[in-house]
């Protein structure tokens, strides 16, 4: 059967590069077609969350590239690389699926050929919260993205709410480098309990699992109780004493600027939620408007 579209016949097979070659062929096809080129940076193990960002892509037009890149250099010390959950063959047939054009499977000898001597450090919004918990993260989010962008060369590229701060590490970098793309933002997309998904989920315990959720309904509630104006600091004590009684340990909870995460007093148009707290051996993180 005949594609009504030629342009389209392009993606119909998604095509799959390893080396920077391979990128470079697969790119310059995409842009013979005269569909934007959208980005979908991913560390693998994708879900509903990664695949909702794909698809947001794909309705947009664009041609759409989807990297698959466990960067060890946002990875601390103390955090277990190894530890990441990987499947490339699930990924695969999950991208085609969604209509992903083009898989970018780089190895870490192609990210990083000489080693770091360059890498993208953003103070501002990237310096604390996740990036106080994790020294050397967002250092490592900066670099990978700012080597992505370069080496696709994206008209947009999509990036999930669900990571608040590495959003606004993000845009901030396009702003300030003065990069020729723009950051596209997509909700962050939950269980039907309201847990936010993640690939760290499948370390909960069942019993964990149960609990997981109630950092999502605390956020929500908290969020409800905040009126323009007034100080926040009671039901942000409150907030984190419920999560902490329920076994939650609570690294921070915290109303902030959307886009600068400078922490405020009260509540005001563009503020957002954040919390971050461990249950069992994960961190979970998330975030809500406020
Ligand atoms: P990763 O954790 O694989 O997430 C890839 C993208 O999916 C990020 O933009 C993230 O915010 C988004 N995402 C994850 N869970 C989501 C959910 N439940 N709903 C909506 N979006 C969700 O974030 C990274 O990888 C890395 O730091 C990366 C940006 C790829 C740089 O290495």
């Amino acid at each position: 059967m005949l594609p009504r579209d030629r342009n389209l016949t392009k993606f119909h097979t998604m095509r799959v590069a390893r080396t920077l070659t391979d990128l470079r062929s697969a790119v310059a096809d995409l842009r013979a077609s005269h569909h934007p080129v959208a980005l979908v940076p991913t560390m693998g193990a994708l879900h509903d969350g990664h695949r909702a960002l794909v698809r947001a892509a794909v309705t947009s037009g664009a041609a759409v590239v989807t990297s698959i890149f466990v960067n060890p250099l946002q990875f601390g010390a103390a955090e277990d690389l190894s530890r990441y959950p990987r499947d490339e063959a699930g990924d695969l047939s999950t991208l085609e699926a969604c209509g992903c054009a083009l898989a970018w499977l780089p190895d870490a000898e192609t990210m990083y050929p000489h080693g770091d001597a360059t890498t993208v450090s953003v103070t501002g919004p990237a310096e604390n919260w996740e990036g106080a918990a994790r020294p050397g993260h967002f250092r490592g989010v900066a670099t990978v993205c700012a080597k992505l962008f370069g080496q696709v060369r994206p008209d947009r590229a999509y990036f999930g709410e669900k990571d608040w701060q590495q959003l606004q590490v993000v845009r901030r970098i396009e702003s300030d480098l003065h990069l020729p793309l723009s950051i596209v933002p997509v909700a962050t997309i939950r269980e039907p309990d309201g847990l936010a998904l993640s690939s760290r989920n499948r370390f909960l315990s069942e019993s964990e699992r149960a609990r997981a959720p109630l950092l999502y309904s605390v956020l929500t509630g908290t969020a409800r109780l905040l009126v323009d104006g007034r100080n926040a600091e009671g039901p942000l004590h409150e907030a984190r004493e419920r999560l902490t009684n329920a076994g939650f340990d609570v690294n921070y909870f915290a109303l902030v600027d959307g886009p600068t995460l400078v922490e405020i007093p009260s509540t005001r148009p563009g503020a957002r939620l954040i919390a971050a707290a461990g249950i069992g051996s994960v961190r979970l993180i998330d975030n809500v408007a406020a």
